[in-house]
């Protein structure tokens, strides 16, 4: 039996958080489709006295009042060298009806030198840890396109993830380099931004490092000129991403380019110690992409590789175009947690949740495609992979369980992904193909909800799906599969 990725990620040292007891619901408004993928219905405008996304799983991220479109930073960083400096230009506009007058943003770490709105000084003032208020000049006029410039310099401040000690932000790697790690809130911790998955933005991320030292992110390397003893890595991500998936990574490494599958530009970036085995192994990519591409719609980005940072990671993330592995995750597990972050780029990158209460629309289907993929190469079929996946979690959890979603338990990955089964058996295989692939063309771009799903999953199937809900997502016990 292959090791499972929960095995791998190593989820199952639980923290003692106490739980929320907040609603399961999601109560985030974001564009969703209804039947006409072109009309999305129009988001209510935000209350302007609400400066946290309402989020019943992870509190304090982003700002509802606000919408960034796009991210424009320049960050300087040295290995070796804990303080960071950064521009930040953000595109944004208000999302209230009236003016606003002042609006937050996410930092934790670094401290702000001046501010601009429109080109004219703006306030800055220190709000709750890890967030800064911004007063413009003139109160923001809801929907008018605004560029807000940040001048920052400091320490970023890395902190615990609620599971197993892994720790979120930037950090350094075992080699005197940098990388981050940032789902949920790690962005956050070297540039001001709008932290909350409901708010997806494009990026252009400029690393300036010693001129010997390489600087990797998301999406297309677009230029790497050097400027004396200096070099600038531009890349651009033209797909709009969730902050929890932007990658940064300074330090030693090899990058290896070449065109890959469904015309997307392929780049790895490798510390040299990766044997040539290990890299090779990485080459499954094409043949995952394909399949996923097949299964689920074509591959969204023009971009694509994966990352491996010289540290122990204890588990992977799938960061948008290029998922990051650690040095723990070459070898055996490699192709598997491959498969899997990989599938994120259809679930959670693509289609990212509005809520991190949605969170098993990421990490359940990952896992169900995941195991889709490992059909697909001959290992057993779905039924008996589902079959066999037994959720390891010391307490039982409902897959739309908040203290669940906290945790990234057993019960969201592979609980979620045999509710899925459940699901596919309920409404046939055609339908649930069909409900898969609509899910992801017509929501690629924006963040959605569970009940989006299930309201899709009802269309398609004509069936109601109350039934299913309830006993797979809602109930901590689920039933035996259906076969
Ligand atoms: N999203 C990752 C995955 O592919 C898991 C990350 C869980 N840990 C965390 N710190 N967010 O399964
Ligand atoms: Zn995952």
């Amino acid at each position: 039996m292959r090791r499972s990725l929960a095995l791998f990620l190593a989820v199952s040292l639980l923290a003692a958080c106490t739980a929320t007891g907040a609603p399961v619901r999601s109560t985030t408004t974001v564009a969703s489709t209804t039947t006409d993928p072109a009309a999305p219905s129009a988001p209510p405008p935000a209350d302007p006295d609400v400066d946290d996304v309402k989020d019943p799983v992870f509190d304090g991220l982003g700002d509802p009042r606000i919408d960034v479109s796009h991210y424009d930073v320049v960050v300087r960083a040295d290995p070796g060298q804990p303080q960071i400096a950064g521009t930040a230009t953000l595109t944004l506009a208000a999302r209230t009806a009236k003016p606003l007058a002042s609006f937050t943003l996410d930092l934790r770490g670094p401290v702000v030198s001046a501010a601009k709105v429109d080109g004219k000084a703006a306030t800055v003032a220190a709000g709750d840890p890890g967030e800064i208020t911004l007063t413009p000049s003139r109160p923001l006029e809801p929907g008018v396109v605004t560029k807000v410039v940040l001048t920052y310099a400091g320490k970023p401040s890395k902190a615990k993830f609620p599971i197993g000690g892994v720790a979120e932000g930037w950090q350094a790697d075992d080699r005197g380099g940098w990388f981050t790690m940032s789902e949920p809130g790690g962005t956050q911790s070297w540039v001001p931004v709008n932290d909350h998955p409901s708010d997806k933005a494009t990026w252009t991320i400029t690393l300036d490092t010693p001129s010997h030292v390489v600087g990797v992110s998301n999406g297309r390397l677009v230029s790497r000129g050097r400027a004396g003893q200096r070099r600038r890595w531009v890349w651009e991500t033209d797909q709009p991403m969730a902050s929890y998936l932007v990658l940064v990574l300074v330090g030693n490494y090899d990058l290896v380019q070449r065109q890959g599958p469904a015309d997307a530009k392929v780049v790895f970036a490798f510390p040299p110690e990766v044997s040539a085995a290990d890299r090779k192994a990485f080459n499954e990519l094409d043949g995952i992409v394909r399949f996923y591409s097949k299964t689920f719609g074509p591959y969204a980005d023009d971009d694509l590789g994966a990352v491996v940072a010289p540290t122990s990671l204890g588990l992977a993330l799938e960061t948008q175009t290029r998922p990051l592995f650690g040095l723990d995750a070459l070898g055996e597990p490699q192709v598997w947690a491959l498969a899997h972050e990989l599938a994120h780029q259809w679930f959670g990158n693509a289609v990212s949740p509005a809520s991190w209460a949605d969170v098993w629309l990421n990490e359940s289907f990952a896992t169900y495609a995941d195991w889709l993929y490992r059909e697909h190469t001959g290992e057993a079929s779905i039924g008996d992979i589902a079959e066999s996946e037994t959720v390891e979690s010391e307490r039982a959890f409902a897959v739309l369980d908040p203290q669940a979603a906290r945790e990234f338990d057993a019960a969201i990955y592979e609980g979620g992904a045999r509710a899925l089964q459940a699901l596919r058996v309920t409404v046939g295989d055609t339908n649930f193909f069909k409900i898969l692939r609509r899910w992801f063309a017509e929501n690629t771009g924006t963040s959605v909800t569970t009940e989006d799903f299930i309201a899709l999953a009802e269309q398609v199937s004509g069936q109601d799906l109350r039934p299913f809900v309830d006993d797979w997502l809602r109930s901590a016990d689920q039933p035996d599969l259906p076969r």
